[in-house]
């Protein structure tokens, strides 16, 4: 470790690798927001400096909302796409066949919403956030897509989810965040507060209006040539199970930061919407302490230089965090867990934009939880 750090400086390269102008990257990418996602620029960036043949493939094992997945296919290669969180594994699947506009838009229509459904314990929950009618509506959709999971209505579902709750009306919420669920009884007093609650919001057209303004992109006429060969996996970072070994040609990551963000609280709408238990999201890493953190991304090295074909490249975006008084560097933790494994520490970029904050080029912004500032951490597989 010593070493790498005397060496660090000349390792260290800080400059305007990639822009990210607002939406410059395609459409698709943000049907759904998602905490701590990074842009689809740094995964595209990646793809370029370290992949010179097409058709690749490329792995996200903290997949997120897909991004990686998705910019791999937008850039001719294979993906795949593991994280311990089955609301990850949808978010990226539901985009692996994307229909065209004009079918999503029939088969919409054709969906009666209107039937009387059910009430339920957590409806006393829900009605913090949406109208009577709404719910209604929702959960006759949920009820509708238990039972067909066509790609046309995993799009129309995916589309669904991410309007669930957002500031704007074109939400089926009332007045929320729409990064996270927050608790109902904090939605309840934020409605006090604002003097607003739900009203109705029809949901159909709420849908289709977004649908058509994420589709407007065209799509590269390649992308499912590449999506459906993709392989999505649910499980921990550090068993990899069903990833063959030496089948990976480039990694593009950023695991969870140390304790910063809860995705399993900050999704529980989207979570009830998808009909996902508590213990379905076990395993899914909260660390609290630096050591706690290094071990896990040290079996997390561990699994990806198994899965990496020899001379492979991996990236691994991390932050600095708040600890305690002091600043945490997770690069430095990052460098010192793959000390064990057949992968080398080659160097690390720091994005720096002219003029912009350096925080603006992430979704992590910089006060957020106390993340300053960001750096991908890059290795070979010397295997
Ligand atoms: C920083 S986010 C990744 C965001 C992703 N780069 C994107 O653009 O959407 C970290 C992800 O790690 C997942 N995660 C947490 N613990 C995990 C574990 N033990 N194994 C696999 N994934 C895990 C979370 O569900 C979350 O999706």
């Amino acid at each position: 470790m010593r070493d790498s750090l005397v060496r660090k400086e000349e390792k260290v390269l800080v400059g305007e690798f990639w822009t990210a102008k607002q939406r410059q990257a395609h459409k698709i990418h943000y049907t759904v927001s998602y905490r701590a996602a990074f842009k689809p620029e740094l995964p595209s960036f990646f793809i370029k400096e370290f992949l010179k043949k097409k058709k690749s493939t490329i792995l996200d094992p903290f997949g997120g909302r897909g991004t990686t997945a998705i910019q791999a296919n937008l850039d001719g290669h294979f993906a795949v796409h593991n994280d311990i969180n089955p609301l990850s594994i949808f978010l990226a699947k539901s985009r692996q066949r994307i229909p065209d506009v004009q079918n999503l838009e029939k088969v919409l229509n054709s969906l009666d919403l209107s039937q009387k459904v059910e009430e339920e314990t957590i409806d006393k929950d829900l009605l913090h956030f949406y109208h009577k009618k709404t719910l209604n509506e929702i959960k006759n959709l949920k009820r509708l897509y238990e039972n067909d999971k066509s790609p046309e209505m995993s799009y129309i579902y995916l589309t669904a989810l991410s309007r669930l709750h957002g500031h704007s009306t074109g939400f089926f919420s009332v007045y929320t965040f729409p990064q996270l669920s927050i608790p109902p009884l904090a939605q309840k007093k934020n409605n006090e507060k604002r003097g607003e609650f739900p009203e109705y919001r029809e949901i159909k057209s709420r849908i289709l209006k977004k649908m058509k303004k994420d589709l407007s992109d065209p799509l590269p006429p390649f992308y499912h040539e590449f999506a459906r060969h993709n392989l999505y996996t649910h499980g921990t970072s550090y068993d990899m199970k069903n990833v063959g070994s030496s089948t990976v040609d480039l990694v593009v990551t950023s695991p969870p930061f140390l304790d910063k963000v809860d995705y399993r609280a900050d999704n529980w709408l989207k979570s009830w919407f998808l009909g996902i238990r508590n213990e379905e999201t076990k395993g899914m890493a909260i660390l609290h302490t630096p050591e706690q953190w290094e071990s896990f991304i040290e079996k997390t090295l561990t699994e990806c230089a198994r899965v990496m074909k020899k001379n492979a490249y991996l990236v691994m975006e991390v932050g600095d965090v708040k600890h305690g008084s002091g600043v945490l560097n997770l690069d430095d933790l990052v460098v010192r867990a793959a000390e064990k494994s057949s992968l080398v520490w080659e160097k690390t970029y720091i994005n720096a934009q002219k003029f912009t904050k350096l925080s603006n080029c992430w979704n992590v912004s910089n006060n957020e939880k106390g993340t300053n500032s960001n750096r991908c951490v890059v290795f070979k597989n010397r295997k």
